[in-house]
């Protein structure tokens, strides 16, 4: 198989990163296509952490070339910090290895600016944004106002519609919103530098994909967030601005329709999300704080705690469908080591009625009980597994059982954050084991 897209089946942070650095191995190119730094995709190599916003996973490996699709919103300066984070941290050297679309729209500061004013405003009613600025961009982009890297290689011209923008959004901040204005001054001055840095980097990437296509190579789609957040098929309007499932790598990515040979989806083993939103099967009792601090689930993008749950079957069922994703990484299944026993939800109950699908409204979706299943927890330490034999019965079992419920083959077992610290049934680049 040459093309592969990994996606995330919850509500983000299943550890999309670590599987994609993984696949990352046997692949020429690896591909963001959607969203922008509101992602965090943690990487554990040789116990070095490193956090990547914007720069595909394949960053770490020498020789990979690391493709911002169209569909990104890209915060230039953010892009820029990480590039001198990487080349610090990883001497990663962004000639001839990063290619960034031309078409990929630009998260300026005023987006920032309208994206908290708006939270702070909602009040109780906030969806719990990163704060990045990610959904006033690609409202400008559906508004066809938006700033696309292409348009750098002018800059009267760029400087100019900047300008229009940041007058009309700080009229709407200061009279609509009630904050303050962003200054003009220096923001010209700091795109003059991007241009400068990242004019180099641009290029058609769908056409490099198709000439990579060509030659043979192999193409790695690296999805961020996850099909919960999806701005289609998540739970909205508590979700992302972006298209997150595995048709958004032909729109987004530039890949060539048909051309996608796998999807994998990525679930943890128990359900993690960070902002509002229905959550059926959220745990609020001192079980919760204990996986919450046992996984390390604070959010990498703002720190923020996650809300933790059981697995939900219901929900990841349905993300493989939606994707048509074959194949499973289920991941951290080390954090629910000693917890005795351990439950999975296998349908939702509304008034009395059982569904073992997602209902329409995400108002339902908050009032749902969900159905449990029990089963027998394990008390070994998982992290030096590497088979599927190795591990205790009863975590096979609970592994089983999911991929039963997903109707998807199990691929990977992730058994610790770090890079060999995981069980691989099946790579998607390589023959099936
Ligand atoms: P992503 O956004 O899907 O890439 O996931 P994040 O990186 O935001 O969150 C996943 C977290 O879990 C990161 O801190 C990873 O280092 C960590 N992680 C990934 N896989 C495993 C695993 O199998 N076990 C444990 N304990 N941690 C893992
Ligand atoms: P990765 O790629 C977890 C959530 C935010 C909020 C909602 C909308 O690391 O899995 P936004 O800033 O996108 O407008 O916020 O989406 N969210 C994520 N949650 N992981 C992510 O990315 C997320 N990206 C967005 O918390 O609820
Ligand atoms: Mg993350």
């Amino acid at each position: 198989m040459n093309t592969v897209a990994v996606i995330g089946t919850q509500w983000g942070d299943e550890g999309k990163g670590k599987i994609v650095d993984l696949l990352a191995r046997h692949a020429d190119v690896v591909v963001r296509f959607q969203g922008g730094n509101n992602a965090a995709h943690t990487l554990v190599v040789d116990g070095a952490k490193f956090i990547l916003r914007l720069v595909p996973a394949g960053a770490l490996y020498p020789g990979k070339v690391c493709v911002i699709g169209a569909g990104m919103a890209v915060d230039p300066i953010a892009l820029l910090e990480e590039l001198a984070e990487l080349k610090r941290a990883a001497n990663f050297a962004p000639d001839g290895r990063l290619k960034l679309s031309y078409d990929a729209h630009m998260v300026m500061p005023y987006h920032r600016a309208i994206d908290r004013a708006r939270e702070a405003r909602l009040g109780k009613d906030a969806i719990g944004t990163t704060g990045f600025g990610i959904g006033p961009a690609y409202e400008d982009k559906a508004a066809r106002c938006g700033l696309r890297f292409s348009e750098l290689a002018d800059f009267p011209s760029f400087e100019r519609k900047l300008r229009r923008n940041l007058a009309e959004k700080n009229r709407y901040l200061t009279a609509v919103l009630k904050a303050k204005p962003v200054p003009v001054a220096g923001l010209v001055e700091r795109m003059r530098d991007v241009r400068r840095k990242l004019l180099p980097h641009l290029c058609d990437t769908a056409a490099y994909l198709a000439e990579a296509l060509e030659r043979g190579q192999r193409i790695l789609f690296e999805g961020a967030h996850g099909t919960m957040l999806d701005i289609d098929y998540g739970t909205y309007p508590f979700v992302t601005s972006s298209s997150c499932v595995a048709s958004a790598v032909f729109a987004g990515g530039g890949l060539p329709g048909g051309r996608l040979d796998a999807v994998m989806g990525i679930a943890k083993a128990y359900t993690t999300r960070v902002g509002a939103g229905p959550f059926p099967t959220e745990i609020k009792t001192r079980l919760g704080d204990h996986l919450r601090e046992k996984g390390a689930e604070y959010g990498s993008a703002t720190q923020r705690p996650r809300r933790v749950g059981w697995f939900d079957a219901v929900l990841t069922r349905r993300a493989m469908r939606v994707n048509g994703a074959a194949i499973l990484a289920v991941t951290k299944l080390d954090v629910l080591t000693g917890i005795d026993p351990v439950r999975i939800c296998v349908a939702y109950e509304y008034r009395g009625a059982r569904s073992a699908e997602i209902p329409a409204s995400p108002a339902r979706l908050e009032r749902v009980k969900p159905v449990y299943e029990e089963m027998a927890g394990w008390h070994e330490r998982l992290s030096e597994k590497r088979e599927l034999g190795e591990l205790p019965p009863n975590a096979r079992r609970y592994l089983e059982r999911i991929s039963e419920l997903c109707s998807a083959r199990l691929a990977m077992v992730g058994v610790g954050a770090s890079r060999e610290e995981i069980i691989v049934l099946e790579d998607p680049f390589l023959n099936r084991r």
